[in-house]
């Protein structure tokens, strides 16, 4: 009995906001955001959209193409690290929206790689033989994390007119992480299948919480009394901090082993591999992976021009896109990838 993906669905919000709208918020330039990270533009949420609510939109999509009804799935994985509330979790949220049954919901937080732990959590349960169709969602809204006082509203259509010079430096000393991520969320459907070859052939996860701080939230925490506190807004220790050459390094070297241990332990080639889902973080780590795995540009495909990072929503978005245009069909060997804030990252490998 194997694990196989029988839909896949996305939910993106209506505001595509391109590089050339944020050189008006900060000192940034499309030029400086091209050739560091491969960004054209991303889509930001509409107020009052969260997570829940796109991860929603996405699940249904996802179910429509499974042709599965809500009343079919026996659990759901939600991963994200910016839920609708502290608690409860997104998995109660897209319960009721959607009107699943009174199924368990499971809420996991491992950020980039978040999609990646949902595929084998995902795997084992149906392995176990406890669940048989599970809905698996990745989802972010990451506009939160930019407290921007002027200038949000610019982005979404709302307000207009130049912003004062203290907003334009606030937003200056945040750039190097708001100009990299963008909202969006993707689902797929995962079933038991007792039909031959497609499914999963295994992954292999791994964390490395000595880095954790090297992309973190320093602020609103459960180690603070309160847990938030005005002092903290005001030094912005809501906001994500990263150490973004470190977590670039890391990505650079642990990706493509964790590539070759998935290879090594299901017993195939990473030569094998006919499509290389990689996290888009950036498109210069895209790259890098394909290089050191030695894998031409036309087997790793990226979509980060369009959407940025969008953490756990990314996989399977780019899965989704990759379905639906054909680069991605039956028979073919995929292999996911990602790393995170964590560290979290590591390999999965599923035949189409
Ligand atoms: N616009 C213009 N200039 C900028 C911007 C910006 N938006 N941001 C930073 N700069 C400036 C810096 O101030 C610096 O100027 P200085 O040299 O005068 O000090 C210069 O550009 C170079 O900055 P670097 O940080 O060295 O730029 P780098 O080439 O390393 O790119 C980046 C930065 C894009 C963040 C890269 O390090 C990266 O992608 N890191 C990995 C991110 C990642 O993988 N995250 C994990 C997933 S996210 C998750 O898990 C939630």
């Amino acid at each position: 009995m194997k694990t196989i993906i029988t839909g896949s669905g996305i939910g993106i919000p209506r505001n595509a906001v391109p590089n050339a709208m944020l050189t008006t918020l900060m000192d940034t330039s499309d030029e400086w955001i091209r050739t560091r990270s491969g960004i054209e533009q991303r889509y930001y949420a509409d107020p009052g959209q969260g997570s829940a609510e796109l991860g929603a939109i996405a699940a249904q999509n996802a179910l429509a193409a499974a042709e599965r009804e809500p009343a079919d799935i026996d659990a759901v994985i939600f991963a994200t690290m910016t839920p609708n509330y502290f608690f409860p979790g997104n998995g109660p949220l897209l319960q009721a929206q959607i009107g699943l049954r009174e199924i368990p919901t499971f809420d996991i937080r491992q950020q980039c790689s978040g999609f990646l732990y949902g595929l084998d959590l995902a795997d084992s349960l149906i392995q176990c033989g406890k669940h048989q169709r599970i809905l698996l969602v990745g989802a972010e809204v990451h506009t939160p994390f930019m407290p921007w006082e002027r200038g949000w509203g610019i982005t979404i259509g709302e307000e207009h007119g130049p912003i004062s010079e203290e907003d334009y430096a606030f937003n200056t000393s945040i750039r190097d992480r708001t100009v990299l991520f963008g909202d969006g969320a993707g689902a797929v459907v995962v079933e038991a299948s007792k039909n031959g070859d497609r499914g999963f052939l295994g992954a292999k996860l791994f964390t490395d919480g000595s880095n954790a701080e090297a992309l973190y939230v320093p602020g609103v925490g459960f180690r603070h009394r309160p847990y938030v506190t005005a002092e903290q807004l005001e030094k912005a220790l809501p906001i994500p901090q990263m150490d973004g050459r470190t977590v670039f390094k890391e990505a650079l070297s642990r990706m493509p082993a964790a590539v070759r241990a998935v290879c090594a332990a299901a017993g195939v080639a990473v030569d094998e591999i006919d499509v290389l889902l990689v996290h888009q973080a950036n498109l210069r780590i895209v790259e890098g992976v394909a290089k050191q795995l030695g894998m031409s540009a036309d087997r790793v495909p990226h979509n980060i021009e369009r959407y940025g990072n969008t953490t756990a929503g990314t996989l399977p978005i780019l899965y989704h896109e990759c379905v639906a245009d054909g680069r991605i069909r039956p028979g073919m060997l995929i292999c996911f990838t990602a790393l995170g804030s964590g560290l979290h990252w590591g390999a999965a490998l599923y035949r189409a």
